[in-house]
């Protein structure tokens, strides 16, 4: 039988431990291999002795799939071909991490991550180090040539709860609502957010605004007798003179909050309503996975596993037309996903009379 290693690499989202949970069952139940769980991304490759656990049925059973987070850990930290070390020098480490992999006796790979893990792990693959397959999962949903990435589902549904809890309390004071939502580059959050939450205006990074044309939507909301408004905005939205105020570095630490404080000081000031911010910041990340992300995960699992199966390696495993395909994983790190202009979502929000801001 085949030994494979699985790893989390990249910020963290809901689902990931469902993904390994059914890694773990397709691959010892189907298969008879045995799956070694490595701590902390490509670094538990790093270090010596490699840091790994056994993952048998006992260890993902149960309550496994439920759970936010990921119980190997993750890090964002240090391209192993230019690895940051501790005097402020950069070194390329890709060779110890192959070793480890090489120490593991590992026959695969499967990493879970984004665009920035993939490549890196596609790299190391190309050294003649790995055989990889790659789980997409951001809650950005920007990756290309998948419908949907593991925790996307999740974090819009956090953030439609979010929406949920600040209609009553906006209708309460009549105030405008704002809520600051993540998404590093694009603005799928926001978009489908804004739609399942009701919004009144959405803003994404897409999709240049005006806080003219916010007010005006504001106004036209109040001219119908509704006092209350809700706006989302995504954290990738500029400042209108296209300097971004959101995630400020103060004394070394990024601080979410800036766009959304911004957008609510200039929809008071253009129409005088009473505004209130909340930045959701990591709490879109953290939750129990949502019925779809358990879904996409257990599906995405399962078929990986079966490309090492069937010796197919370089691929990513993605969704699409109502179920899982794989691709390679270069043109899947080459293709980014931004929200469409013309696409369905899009669409939707205007058909409803949502505000984008233009
Ligand atoms: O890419 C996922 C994401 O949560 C983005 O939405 C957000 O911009 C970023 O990661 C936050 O990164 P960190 O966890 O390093 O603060």
């Amino acid at each position: 039988g085949k030994r494979i290693g699985i790893l989390t690499s990249g910020g963290d989202c809901a689902g990931l431990n469902a993904v390994i949970r059914a890694v773990v069952h397709r691959a010892v139940l189907t298969y008879g291999w045995q799956v070694l769980g490595i701590k902390e991304g490509t670094q538990g490759l790093l270090q010596r002795p490699v840091q790994y656990q056994v993952l048998d049925l006992p260890q993902v059973d149960g309550n496994m799939m439920r759970m936010g987070g990921t119980i190997l850990g993750t890090t964002n930290r240090g391209d192993p071909f230019a690895y940051p070390m501790a005097d402020g020098t950069q070194k390329d480490r890709s060779d110890e991490i192959i070793g480890g992999y090489r120490e593991l006796g590992l026959d695969a790979l499967i990493g879970i991550g984004g665009d920035g893990s993939f490549a890196i792990l596609k790299k190391l693959a190309d050294k003649g180090g790995f055989q990889m397959v790659g789980i997409p999962k951001t809650i950005d949903n920007d990756l290309g040539l998948t419908e949907v990435s593991v925790g996307y589902d999740t974090a819009v549904g956090v953030a439609v709860e979010a929406l949920d809890r600040l209609q009553p309390t906006a209708a309460s004071h009549a105030r405008v609502m704002v809520l600051e939502v993540m998404g590093r580059d694009a603005g799928h959050i926001a978009l489908a957010a804004g739609i399942a939450g009701g919004a009144d205006v959405v803003l994404i990074p897409e999709i240049a605004y005006s806080i003219e044309k916010i007010a005006q939507k504001i106004k036209q909301v109040r001219s119908t007798g509704r006092n209350f408004a809700l706006v989302v905005v995504s954290e990738a939205v500029k400042t209108v003179d296209g300097t971004g105020v959101q995630k400020l570095f103060q004394g070394g630490q990024k601080r979410y909050g800036g766009i959304g404080d911004y957008i609510g000081e200039k929809i008071a000031e253009a129409t005088g309503a009473e505004t209130r911010v909340t930045v959701l910041g990591h709490v879109q990340r953290g939750s129990m996975p949502s019925p779809r992300d358990r879904l996409v995960a257990s599906a995405f699992g399962v078929h990986a596993v079966d490309l090492i199966a069937e010796g197919k390696f370089d691929r990513m495993v993605a969704w699409s037309d109502r179920g899982v395909i794989d691709v390679p994983i270069t043109e899947a790190i080459a293709k980014y996903a931004c929200v469409e202009l013309d696409g369905a979502m899009v669409k939707t929000a205007r058909g409803l009379g949502i505000s984008l801001g233009d």
